[in-house]
């Protein structure tokens, strides 16, 4: 079976990825399952540049196939921030809550129309030194005025959907994994996969 090592520390974005990658004959394997397992910097200022980094590091120290998520939310009215730097938005070593709160802060005067926001995800696949893949996924929708929701992770509890005006926050994994960024471009990385292990 083949073996594919997950490129984040992320528990939360190896919870979705390995819900909607779990039918595939695939091993998939996270830091926990080695001893040297290094925190990637993410220093490129470009979703693709990330993820790429991430997926190319641990695929130089495991020698196994790797695959690295790389997101940002983009918000219209802030000219694109917090963007390919949304997990740093409230400064360095901040919590999933710190960064909420700034940017519902930044965006408290903003009228409603005027809230649009585009979650992006690049995901990048190192197979071996030769082939790579790189896939994308969006989701757009907008900042709410406050925090709806328990489940998800991240900006999900303000991040609301335009149809229904409700949060990420409010639905279930498997609800989020049907149409949000990372489960578009996972549905997208589950068919390069496919074609690979047949
Ligand atoms: P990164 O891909 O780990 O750099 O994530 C960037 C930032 O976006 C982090 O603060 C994450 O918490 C947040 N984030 C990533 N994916 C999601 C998501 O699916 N929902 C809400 N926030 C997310």
């Amino acid at each position: 079976m083949m073996k594919l090592v997950l490129a984040t520390h992320n528990k939360d974005k190896i919870t979705e990825i390995k819900s909607l990658l779990q039918e595939l004959p695939i091993e998939i394997l996270t830091f926990s399952d080695f001893d040297h397992f290094p925190d990637v910097i993410e220093d490129r200022n470009t979703l693709e540049g990330n993820a790429e980094k991430k997926a190319r590091e641990i695929f130089n120290i495991t020698g196994m196939p790797s695959m690295a998520d790389d997101t940002g939310l983009f918000v219209d009215a802030l000219d694109g921030e917090p963007g390919v730097f949304s997990s740093r938005y409230a400064g360095e070593n901040v919590t999933y809550e710190d960064n909420r709160k700034k940017l519902l802060d930044e965006m408290k005067d903003i009228h409603v129309e005027k809230r649009d926001a585009v979650f992006k995800t690049v995901i990048v696949f190192i197979k071996n030194n030769e082939e790579k893949y790189v896939v994308e996924g969006e989701c757009k929708g907008y900042i709410g005025f406050e925090e709806k929701g328990e489940m998800g992770f991240g900006y999900d509890p303000i991040f609301y959907l335009k149809e229904s005006n409700i949060s990420f926050a409010e639905l279930p994994l498997e609800e989020k994994n049907r149409i949000s960024h990372r489960g578009r471009a996972l549905q997208k990385i589950k068919k390069v996969l496919e074609t690979i292990i047949k």
